[in-house]
């Protein structure tokens, strides 16, 4: 039985789980220069490394192309990374609203669009998100058909609520870092983070317009994950 054991702990473990996600990154993701470079340039903003894996966001422009987005509201910028990779997706006639925080991210992100050729679909919007998304409500824009939430994560809910103040029906609505190495599971959590992910996930759960479901990832990124939602 022993060598059974072993085989059965080699695909246990997070190295054989990131091995697998970077023999499926290698074989299906094409990322170009720009990409490439905005990807890197992760570890020149105030949180390295926060960027989604390319492979995942391989996955958010499917979803984009799939729905036939054209209007994407992003939360959350960073170096730009998924940004470029919806603002392709939406493709010329398209547009990405992205939403950073701090004033030295978005100027890593603006010199990322520059270089991947998106920066006229784009428009980044620089503070805090909840007082920009207020904006943007109170100014009736045309609503977005797909809304991705990736920012401070203690104010999922509101971001949540936001997002459904912008968007109507057949909208996608996604979280990103729902699972946070299985921290979300712990409902006695004083982890503001874990609080705000299980409180939006309850309300869209709640939600009569919203069908869910969410999705656990494991590979270059640890152990995470991502709730989908679609507005009925
Ligand atoms: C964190 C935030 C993210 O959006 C992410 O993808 C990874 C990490 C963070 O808050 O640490
Ligand atoms: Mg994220």
């Amino acid at each position: 039985m022993e060598p059974h054991v072993a085989v059965e702990n080699r695909y246990q473990s997070l190295d054989a789980w990131h091995e697998v996600d970077s023999y499926f990154t290698e074989v299906l993701i094409d990322e170009d220069e720009a990409l490439v470079a905005a990807r890197l340039s992760g570890s020149s903003t105030t949180m390295p490394n926060a960027e989604v894996a390319a492979n995942q966001a391989a996955f958010l422009q499917l979803l984009v192309k799939m729905s036939g987005a054209k209007r994407v509201l992003e939360f959350g910028t960073l170096a730009g990374y998924s940004t470029i990779w919806f603002a392709r997706a939406v493709g010329s006639g398209g547009f990405v609203c992205t939403l950073e925080l701090e004033p030295e991210n978005a100027d890593v992100a603006r010199r990322n669009f520059v270089r991947a050729g998106v920066l006229e679909r784009i428009e980044l919007i620089v503070g805090p998100a909840a007082a920009s998304v207020a904006d943007l409500v109170s100014s009736k824009v045309e609503p977005f058909d797909v809304v991705f939430i990736d920012a401070d994560k203690p104010r999922n809910p509101s971001y949540l609520e936001a997002a459904l103040a912008l968007t109507g029906s057949g909208a996608l609505i996604i979280l990103d870092n729902v699972v946070r190495n299985g921290a979300v599971v712990d409902a006695d959590s004083d982890d503001p983070r874990v609080i705000g992910t299980r409180t939006a996930a309850q309300m869209i759960a709640e939600h009569p317009e919203l069908e869910a479901t969410a999705l656990q990832t494991v590979g270059v990124k640890g152990w995470d994950g991502l709730i989908v939602a679609r507005r009925i």
